[in-house]
């Protein structure tokens, strides 16, 4: 292992059926007036709202509401929020759902207090937090993005149709997160198979880079191995509690930051799917699926060795030489991809060569993977991806 680093986690998790309990302990650490953040309406229908209402009162909490966060948030609504927990005087931003409510939580938490527009601030300048912070927490409902235990927030602005993620420090992270892997039964199949992949996505873009012998490497190759396993299985039978649970438990780890440490990494898939998410409003997992396989094609000259290594560890594939070796770990990826019914093609998502031009303006090329792309190498990603079949 060749890098120098600083581990620090702060989020306390709470894992399984009984998980919900917890809450209320834990609401004892924050003061009287509770944010309760929430989606477009799942989190009534399988119950959840009222469980976390019924708790809060229980507490004693002044609840005030912010509902209605849509998936890939706006950066009007993230003003809007900002607006609500400071006329609030919030002590607490309890997110219940998906990666978009968390990470809608994270921004409302810098910029309540933040006196410049926090689009510019923390999204277009990448400037960091100085004013007060106001501490989230999450229920997690949907699983895919990490959103419950790390700092990032992804935001879009509609005006300028750019998708930007940052990645807060320690002191953003959600304080608490509660994990109970039956609130995903309900998620949708196409929601739930774009999760899957954005996991997937997640350990491949922290994998395909540097060529060390990395502990990390090791770890990731365990969590996707146990992905492949437990996705074929909840993709038949989305009720399969193992399956799923398991899957909760790998995607959580793919993005708390544990397995990037002291290695080199990628993130070119998500740069490009995100700037496409921001053109399409696309579903983040699809986004990613899409251009995955012309990139990695794209690259797997440049980074062969581990390449070899991801086909033999991953997929169990060798072959003669080491570049149909590494093409059959691509192969086995693709034919993994196609049983969830992930999207292969941007075509389907929106994304044609009349909007590619904006999905390239908006793509930042980063120089840790195997190779840094150019404009056209990412206008060439997206043509071959919506040629594909
Ligand atoms: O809004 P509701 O009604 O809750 O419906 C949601 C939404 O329509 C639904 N859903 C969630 N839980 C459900 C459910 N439906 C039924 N039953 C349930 N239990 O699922 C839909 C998708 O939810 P969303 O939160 O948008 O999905 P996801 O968790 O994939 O989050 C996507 C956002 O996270 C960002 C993405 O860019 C995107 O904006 N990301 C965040 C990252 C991070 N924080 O580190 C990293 C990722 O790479 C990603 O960029
Ligand atoms: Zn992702």
């Amino acid at each position: 292992m060749l890098g120098n680093f600083m581990y620090y986690n702060p989020t306390k998790l709470y894992f399984g059926e009984d998980s919900l309990k917890y809450l209320k302990e834990e609401l004892k650490n924050y003061g009287k007036n509770v944010v309760l953040i929430y989606g477009g309406g799942s989190i009534k229908k399988i119950g959840l709202y009222d469980d976390v209402i019924n708790i809060l009162k229980e507490c004693g909490k002044n609840i005030i509401e912010d509902g209605g966060v849509m998936s890939n948030p706006t950066s009007d609504k993230l003003r809007e929020g900002a607006k609500i927990a400071r006329d609030a005087n919030a002590d607490l931003l309890l997110a219940v759902g998906g990666g978009s409510v968390i990470d809608y939580a994270k921004g409302v938490s810098v910029s309540a207090y933040c006196d410049t527009d926090p689009w510019v601030k923390y999204y277009l300048n990448m400037e960091n937090p100085s004013n007060k912070l106001i501490p989230v927490a999450s229920i997690l409902t949907m699983v895919g993005t990490g959103s419950e235990m790390n700092g990032g927030s992804v935001i879009t602005d509609n005006a300028s149709k750019l998708k930007i993620g940052h990645v807060f420090g320690a002191e953003v992270y959600p304080k608490f997160t509660i994990l109970n892997p039956l609130y995903t039964y309900s998620v949708p199949q196409y929601q739930m198979v774009a999760g899957i992949f954005d996991i997937m996505s997640h350990i491949m873009e922290q994998y395909f880079s540097g060529f060390d012998d990395n502990t990390s490497d090791y770890l990731m190759e365990g969590l996707m191995r146990s992905l492949i396993h437990s996705s074929r299985i909840a993709v038949k039978n989305p009720k399969d509690y193992e399956a799923r649970s398991n899957i909760m438990w790998i995607s959580t780890w793919a993005l708390n930051t544990l397995v990037g440490k002291g290695k080199s990494q990628d993130w070119e898939v998500h740069m490009i799917g995100q700037s496409m998410g921001g053109v399409t409003n696309a579903t983040h997992g699809m986004t990613l699926s899409s251009v995955s396989i012309p990139y990695y094609k794209l690259i797997m000259d440049k980074g062969l060795k581990q390449f070899v290594k991801f086909a033999k560890n991953v997929w169990n594939v060798e072959k003669k030489s080491d570049k149909e070796t590494a093409l059959e770990g691509l192969k086995c990826l693709e034919e993994w991809m196609r049983e969830l019914g992930v999207s292969l093609s941007c075509k389907e998502l929106g994304a044609n060569p009349d909007n590619f031009d904006d999905i390239v303006k908006g793509t930042f090329l980063l120089s840790d993977g195997y190779m840094t792309l150019t404009k056209e190498d990412v206008y060439k990603i997206l043509e071959d991806s919506y040629k594909y079949e």
